[in-house]
């Protein structure tokens, strides 16, 4: 079964975005951005990665999922037109044609896309939506950046306190401070072979 993968930055004290949306505190430059590059050039935008000739090959992520605010905030009409791009939203409508708007619940798609053929499910975020699905994400990849913000928008929104347990699989700290962290969620009679389509950090 096809997974869903949280990959995301994320301030040493929780935040992906301050509390208006900013994010022009984040490292973009440094040996970090490198190592995006080479693992998860699927994330960048689809004009990014082709202004720097970076392929986009959907070896890890065929997928994208955002809410609408993390979608608005990119100021792009088709960010990922690489990959199917699904947006949330109760109030608005496509803007592009490869870019699918719906206001259906986001368990319910979440779900379906699994039980389709495919590689693995970007959560790009942001925290509003990574609450509503915090329970179908199988796997974590925080870019952990090595800044306090002190109040903004939480890796996970307002989800209420519910304590739930990930297996570490990878750490890859970058000179930049910036350390990647890979983890899985941990689930009762799974092993580590249960998980489909999933993705090693491979060092350096
Ligand atoms: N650091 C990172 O890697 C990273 C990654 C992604 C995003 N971000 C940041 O995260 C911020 C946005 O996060 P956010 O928590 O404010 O918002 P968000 O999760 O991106 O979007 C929230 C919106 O999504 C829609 N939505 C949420 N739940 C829904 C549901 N159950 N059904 C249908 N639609 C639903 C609603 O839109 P409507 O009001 O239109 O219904 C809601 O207002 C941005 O500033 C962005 O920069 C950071």
């Amino acid at each position: 079964m096809r997974e869903l993968v949280y990959y995301a930055a994320v301030t040493l004290d929780g935040y992906i975005a301050g509390p208006n949306g900013e994010f022009d505190a984040f490292l973009v430059e440094g040996d970090h951005m490198a190592g995006i590059n080479a693992r998860f050039a699927d994330t960048l935008p689809t004009v990014a990665a082709e202004a720097l000739g970076i392929p986009q090959t959907r070896e890890v992520f065929d997928t994208v999922l955002m809410g609408w605010n993390t979608y608005r905030v990119g100021g792009l009409p088709s960010p990922y037109a690489h990959l199917r791009q699904i947006v949330f939203s109760r109030t608005r409508t496509a803007e592009a044609e490869s870019l699918e708007v719906t206001a259906e619940d986001p368990v319910a798609v979440v779900r379906r896309l699994k039980e389709e053929k495919g590689g693995a499910i970007w959560l790009c975020g942001g925290g509003a939506l990574a609450a509503t699905v915090a329970d179908e994400i199988d796997r974590l990849i925080l870019k952990r950046q090595p800044l306090l913000f002190g109040s903004g928008i939480p890796l996970f929104g307002d989800r209420p306190y519910r304590p739930e347990r990930f297996d570490l699989v990878e750490t890859v700290a970058y000179e930049s401070g910036v350390v990647f962290t890979e983890l899985e969620r941990r689930r009762q009679g799974a092993t580590t072979r249960d998980a489909g389509a999933s993705i090693l950090l491979s060092g350096g």
